[in-house]
């Protein structure tokens, strides 16, 4: 029997570059594998978690599917589907939230970080997050999870979910495993902390410009001169430079830079125009898909109805074996 696969991006916008190497390189790369069953959703629902605009979530949640569809996910092999237009997902979440206490989401660190950066919002819906992720996974059974290492707390929520429901109702669910990429941690351009739609100025959206990337690879806060540590900034540049030009440049970059040679434009340069390239042919699909409305809605849509098939036939036997039914 295949496993299976369940991951999903919010619906804030454009994707970046920590969501592609994060988890779009995963996703594709389990989707090509016969191996596994895939179902790769738009996480609309939690784009209301943190403050939102109503007047955008319908066109960032097509936004999504038009860059997944680009960068190589295939509707032929991979159910690609919006995450609010299978309700099993909510009702889940409500059953799962009987046996997660209050207490174990206070204490995560992504629910604190969300707090103290939106201390307006802090919310039923966002203490709710990694319980209605949990019900994301489990409605499909999924077994691998492929999603950047800053989702691992809540893959452990999920699982704990697993073994108490698995205990208290003798369901069979199995215990979801992230599934890592390369590039599992992307730092942000700022030089601490990751890139994220939220911090302005710490992101490349797979969408930018060739000038757009080189003025934001500029951008990131290097030494006057090389050959200090690779912290920082620094660290930063060595690590896109690993993931996305070839090894003989990286290592030649890496010995130039502890010889005190390195002339940083030229690595940053180098670099831009390969982050660019690697990019181009997604913008070209971009396009095209842009222009095909119709073939896009009915992905959705054909996604939507196999994704609900398999979401209706979980919820139904957890249900039973809670009582319900
Ligand atoms: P979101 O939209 O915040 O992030 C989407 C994916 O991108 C990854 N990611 C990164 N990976 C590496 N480096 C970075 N700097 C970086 N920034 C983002 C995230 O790890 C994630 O894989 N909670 C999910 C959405 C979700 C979900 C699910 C995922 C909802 N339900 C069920 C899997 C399964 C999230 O973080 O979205």
């Amino acid at each position: 029997m295949k496993q299976r696969v369940l991951s999903g991006i919010r619906a804030t916008g454009k994707l970046h570059l920590g969501n592609y190497l994060g988890a779009v390189k995963g996703m594709i790369e389990l989707q090509n594998n016969p191996n596994y069953e895939c179902f790769y959703m738009v996480a609309d629902a939690h784009t209301i978690t943190t403050p939102f605009d109503p007047s955008s979530l319908r066109q960032n949640q097509r936004e999504i599917i038009i860059e997944y569809l680009a960068i190589g996910l295939n509707p032929e092999k991979s159910t690609l589907f919006i995450q609010s237009r299978v309700p099993e997902h909510f009702e889940l979440a409500f059953y799962l939230s009987s046996v997660v206490s209050i207490a174990r989401m206070q204490h995560l660190p992504t629910y604190k970080e969300k707090v103290k950066q939106y201390p307006e919002s802090n919310t039923m819906a966002l203490l709710n997050y990694p319980v209605l992720m949990a019900a994301d996974i489990l409605v499909y059974k999924a077994n691998l999870v492929p999603v950047g290492i800053d989702q691992e707390p809540h893959l452990e929520v999920a699982r704990e979910i697993v073994r108490k429901l698995n205990q208290i109702y003798g369901t069979d669910l199995p215990e979801p495993r992230r599934f890592t990429t390369l590039g599992h941690y992307v730092p942000s351009l700022k030089g601490e902390g990751k890139m994220s739609k939220s911090v302005e100025g710490s992101y490349i959206n797979l969408t930018d410009s060739l000038e757009e990337i080189r003025r934001k690879i500029r951008s990131i806060p290097t030494a006057m001169v090389a050959g200090g540590p690779i912290i920082g900034g620094i660290k930063t540049l060595f690590l896109l430079a690993k993931l996305f030009l070839s090894e003989t440049n990286y290592q030649k970059f890496k010995e130039d830079y502890h010889r005190g040679r390195l002339q940083f434009v030229t690595i940053k340069d180098t670099l831009a125009e390969a982050i660019y390239q690697e990019l181009r042919p997604i913008q070209e699909r971009v396009k095209q898909l842009k222009k095909n409305q119709s073939y896009v809605d009915k992905v959705i849509e054909n996604g939507c109805q196999k994704a609900r098939v398999v979401a209706q036939a979980t919820l139904s036997e957890i249900k039973k074996k809670m009582g319900f039914l």
